[in-house]
């Protein structure tokens, strides 16, 4: 049940590379959840955001970042000229709810790789925003801290990479507003 999926993707289209992901089965999340979320946005964007995993809202609606997070991260995108329709495509590491929004798991991360990995590569975005550590690691590798990844571009196929913290811990947090900003500007710098 944690076997990638099978089929080769780098052919697929966006909307291809979707109905695949709403058909998936190739975790245990796949039978647990209500709708897939396979992402949306551009489908030429300057800029590729990363979340974790769905969570109720998205997995009732099967679009992403449509809750409390999403209507908070609306005003960071807003704030560096960016809007989701026009230059954003946002993805999450895993496209199925965890039960009762647990952590993704590490197999659960692994099976799914795939449909981001296809995602990134159809995209060709010019900048990777990651947001919190599940996507940092993800994409950059490291084992490591959120606070370690930030302040520092990562690079991914060649991609510049930053990674900041999730708009949901920020909003438990609000002292992490501050490094958020300074993330965006330094993402804003990266695409010109
Ligand atoms: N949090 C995420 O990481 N992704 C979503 O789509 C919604 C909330």
């Amino acid at each position: 049940p944690e076997e990638a999926p099978v089929q080769d993707l780098s052919s697929c289209s966006l909307e291809e590379l979707a109905g695949l992901i709403r058909r998936c089965s190739a975790c245990p999340l796949g039978s647990l959840r209500k709708n897939a979320v396979p992402g949306e946005g551009s489908s030429k964007p300057e800029v590729m955001l990363i979340g974790e995993a769905p969570g109720g809202q998205e997995d009732e609606s099967g679009k992403t970042f449509v809750g409390a997070a999403g209507k908070y991260l609306d005003k960071w995108l807003d704030a560096v000229h960016l809007s989701r329709d026009r230059n954003v495509f946002i993805a999450n590491v895993i496209k199925c709810r965890p039960p009762g929004n647990r952590d993704p798991e590490e197999s659960e991360m692994k099976s799914c790789f795939p449909y981001l990995l296809a995602q990134i590569e159809l995209l060709k975005p010019r900048a990777i925003l990651c947001l919190g550590r599940f996507a940092g690691r993800k994409i950059t590798g490291m084992e490591t801290s959120l606070r370690n990844m930030r302040e520092k571009v990562h690079s991914f196929k060649d991609i510049p990479v930053i990674v900041t913290y999730h708009p949901s811990a920020v909003l438990r947090n609000p002292e992490l507003r501050r490094p958020v900003w300074d993330d965006l500007r330094r993402l804003s710098g990266l695409i010109g």
